[in-house]
């Protein structure tokens, strides 16, 4: 069986959450896109000749989950031939034998634009700061919305796959909803579509 789910959205919006949540429920492959772009970041030297030489152990390390890394990913992924070098290992895992979900920015858009279910999960940029402020324990909630908001403005404005809500994509707000609640939500739309 092949069967794609697309989750596309801004940062600290819970795409990951839920993405991992319906990975594990339906049985799926899960891939998070947003550490190629943060591999590519980290590991440095020319950016499209980085992601042409991308191992899939490059999404291993361990330091790309910083907020560091985030930002630097977010600025080679304004790169369109750094995209462009991540496109066919992104299409080839949507599909795999058994179904994925793949989560990121363009997934819906430009990666996969014939996805079984399509969902934009985001969230106001003042709830998405809080959250990773209390995930990161240090640091002011004003210089992590600035950075909330810069990257918003990044990723929406670039030339080349802008972040933005395919239009057949299933918007979901996650600003007041648990994380109970929103997967709830997502689980219910593939479900449907699967027929189960
Ligand atoms: O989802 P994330 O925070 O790990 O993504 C880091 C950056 O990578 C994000 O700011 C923009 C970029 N990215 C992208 O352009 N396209 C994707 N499909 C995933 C991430």
């Amino acid at each position: 069986m092949q069967f794609t789910v697309a989750i596309d959205g801004p940062a600290a919006a819970g795409k990951g959450t839920i993405s991992r949540a319906l990975a594990q429920e339906f049985g799926l492959a899960h891939l998070d896109t947003g550490l190629l772009y943060r591999a590519v970041a980290v590991k440095g030297g020319d950016p499209v000749a980085t992601a042409q030489a991308l191992l899939p152990e490059d999404l291993a390390r361990d330091d790309l989950r910083s907020l560091q890394a985030g930002e630097a990913a977010s600025r080679v992924a304004a790169m369109a031939e750094v995209r462009a070098a991540l496109t066919e290992f992104q299409r080839s895992f949507a599909r795999r034998e058994g179904g994925a979900v793949l989560d990121g920015r363009d997934i819906g858009t430009v990666i996969c634009p014939q996805a079984d279910v399509k969902l934009f999960v985001t969230a106001s940029p003042e709830v998405r700061a809080e959250r990773r402020w209390k995930e990161a324990g240090e640091g002011s909630y004003d210089d992590v919305l600035a950075q909330v908001r810069d990257r918003d403005a990044r990723d929406q404005g670039r030339a080349d796959a802008p972040l933005c809500a395919a239009d057949d994509a299933v918007v979901l707000d996650t600003s007041t909803l648990s994380i109970a609640e929103a997967v709830a939500q997502a689980r219910a739309l593939v479900a449907a579509k699967l027929g189960r």
